[in-house]
C-alpha cells in the first residue's frame, strides 16, 4: 500500500530543520524559480495550465486559467494573494505545509508572480496560528538575504515583495472577497461579483487568489514538467494533493497521495479505524462537504468521483466517524461553527443558521416535535443557494447529507436524548474524566 504514497509537497517534511533556507536549498529548493525566471511569463502559465493543476483550496478551479485571466492591459499594479486562512473544522494541511516548509510555498509564490507580472504579493495567514505566522515571516526574511525577493531576483530584472499578513480569526476571511475586503483593513464579508478580483480586486486592481497549496505545488511542476504532474491522479483530476485523515483512524495525519485515491485505500494507510470499531460515516473535504457513507469507500477521492457521489472533494480533510458516534450531536456540533462564523452580510445565513441550532439542540435532547425533521429541512432549504456566499451553502450541506443517510437517527429525537443512544464517552478519542462523565458531557 505504502506505494500510494506520492511524497513532493511533503517529501522534505522529515529532513531536520525543514523550514530554513539551508535544507530546502539542499534538497533541490529554488532550482525551479531560476528556471522559471528563465522562461517568459506566458511560458510559466502555459506550463501550469498543461499540467491541468486544479485550485486546492476547495473548489478546483483550474489554477494556470485563473492567472491567464489577469488583463495584461490593466495599467494597475497586479496582485497575488495566498490564501492560507484555513479555519473549517477537519481541514489541516496548509498549516502544516507552512509550518514543515514554508520556502515551498515562497518559491511558488516568486514564480507565480512573475507569471502574472505582480510586484507585491501578499500571504493571508489565520490569526490564532501564531507559530505557523512567525515561521512563514522568518522564512521570507531568509528569502530576501538570499537575494530571491526584492530587487532584482537572481539578476533577471524581476522584483518582488512578499507582506505576511495575520487575519483575525474569522472563517468568512477565507472566502476570497472577505479576504480582499479583510486585508484592506475593513470588517472581511464577501463582495458581489462581478466584478472578478482577476479583473478588481486588492485596492480595486486585478488579483489572483490561490491556496496555499496550490501555490505550492507550482515549483515541481515548473521542475519536472506537465508530463510528469500528469502521470499522476486522473484524466480531469491531475497531480498528487494532501489528504488529512482526522478522528477514528488508528494513524491520523497527512497523507499525500495521488487524486483519484479512495478512502478504503487511505484507510489502509492510517492504519483502519481504531480497534474493535467500524466506519459509519466521513466528510471528504471538511464540515462544508456533504458527508458520505461505508457505501462510498471506492469512489475516487477527486473532484469527479466525489461529485458523482452527490458531494465535493473540497479540502481533502477526512474526518473519519466510527459506531459510537452520534450523527445528531456530530451535525449540530458543526451548526453550532457556522451559526458562530456566518458574517450577518445576509438574512437567510444570519437567522437561519441561528434557527437550525436551536432546532439540533432540541434533537439532541430528544426534545424535538413529531415532523422536525421536515421543518429542519424546510429551514435548511431557505437558506442553501439563497444566501450570499457559499459559507452558507456549506453550512447546510452537512445538515441535510446527515439526514439524508442517517433520518432514523434524527426521528429517535422526538423521544430520546443522543447522549443515551451514543454516550459521549464512548465516541471520545481522548479519555473523558469520571466528573464530566458523572454531570453528563453533553451539557
Ligand atoms: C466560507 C469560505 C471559507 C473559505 N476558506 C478558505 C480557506 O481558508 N483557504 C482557501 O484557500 N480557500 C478558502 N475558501 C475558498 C476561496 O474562496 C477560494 O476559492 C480559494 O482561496 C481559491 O484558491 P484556489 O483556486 O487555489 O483553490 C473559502 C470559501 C468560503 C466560501
Ligand atoms: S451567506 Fe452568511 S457568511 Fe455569506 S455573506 Fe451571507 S451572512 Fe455572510
Amino acid at each position: 500500500m505504502a506505494d500510494k504514497l506520492t511524497p513532493v509537497l511533503s517529501a522534505n517534511w522529515g529532513t531536520e530543520n525543514s523550514w530554513k533556507i539551508a535544507p530546502y536549498k539542499k534538497s533541490g529548493g529554488y532550482k525551479a524559480l531560476a528556471k522559471a525566471l528563465k522562461m517568459t511569463p506566458d511560458e510559466v502559465t502555459g506550463v501550469v495550465k498543461d499540467a491541468g493543476l486544479r485550485g486546492r483550496g476547495g473548489a478546483g478551479f483550474p489554477t494556470g486559467m485563473k492567472w491567464s485571466f489577469v488583463p495584461k492591459d490593466n495599467p494597475n499594479p497586479k496582485y497575488l494573494v495566498v490564501n492560507g486562512d484555513e479555519s473549517e473544522p477537519g481541514t489541516c494541511k496548509d498549516m502544516p505545509l507552512l509550518l514543515a516548509s514554508p520556502h515551498t510555498l515562497i518559491e511558488g509564490m516568486i514564480i507565480a508572480s512573475y507569471a502574472i507580472n505582480c510586484h507585491t504579493a501578499f500571504v493571508y495567514i489565520r490569526g490564532e496560528v501564531l507559530h505557523v505566522h512567525r515561521r512563514v515571516q522568518a522564512a521570507v526574511a531568509e528569502a530576501y538575504q538570499a537575494g530571491y525577493l526584492g530587487k532584482n531576483i537572481l539578476g533577471s530584472g524581476f522584483d518582488l515583495d512578499i507582506i505576511v499578513h495575520a487575519g483575525a480569526g474569522a472563517y468568512i476571511c477565507g472566502e476570497e472577497t472577505a479576504l480582499l475586503d479583510s486585508l484592506e483593513g475593513r470588517r472581511g464579508q464577501p463582495r458581489l461579483r462581478p466584478p472578478f478580483p482577476a479583473v478588481a480586486g486588492l485596492y480595486a486592481s486585478p488579483t489572483v487568489i490561490n491556496n496555499v497549496e496550490s501555490i505550492s505545488s507550482v515549483p515541481s511542476i515548473i521542475n519536472h514538467g506537465p508530463a510528469w504532474f500528469t502521470s499522476m491522479g486522473t484524466e480531469k483530476s491531475a497531480g498528487f494533493t494532501l489528504y488529512s485523515l482526522s478522528g477514528h483512524v488508528k494513524n491520523p495525519g497527512q497523507f499525500e497521495a495521488p487524486l483519484g485515491i479512495t478512502l478504503r485505500e487511505l484507510l489502509e494507510l492510517a492504519g483502519g479505524i481504531r480497534d474493535g470499531h467500524e466506519l459509519k460515516f466521513w466528510t471528504p473535504g471538511g464540515s462544508s462537504t456533504p458527508i458520505l457513507t461505508p457505501e462510498h469507500l471506492d469512489v475516487p477521492l477527486d473532484y469527479e468521483g466525489m461529485a458523482g457521489a452527490g458531494t465535493m472533494l473540497g479540502t481533502k480533510a477526512l474526518q473519519i466517524f466510527d459506531e459510537t458516534t452520534s450523527v445528531v450531536r456530530t451535525t449540530l456540533r458543526w451548526a453550532e461553527f457556522y451559526k458562530h462564523e456566518s458574517c450577518g452580510k445576509c438574512t437567510p445565513c444570519r437567522e437561519g443558521n441561528w434557527w437550525m441550532v436551536q432546532m439540533l439542540r432540541a434533537f439532541e435532547a430528544g426534545q424535538a416535535a413529531e415532523g422536525d425533521v421536515d421543518k429542519l429541512l424546510d429551514v435548511a432549504s431557505n437558506i442553501g443557494g439563497k444566501s450570499f456566499c457559499a459559507l452558507a451553502d456549506g453550512a447546510v450541506a452537512c445538515v441535510t447529507s446527515a439526514i439524508r443517510h442517517f433520518r432514523s437517527e434524527f426521528e429517535a429525537g422526538y423521544k430520546t436524548p443522543a447522549w443515551e443512544l451514543f454516550p459521549y464517552e464512548r465516541s471520545a478519542l481522548f479519555e473523558v474524566p469520571a466528573q464530566a462523565v458523572k454531570e453528563g458531557v453533553h451539557a
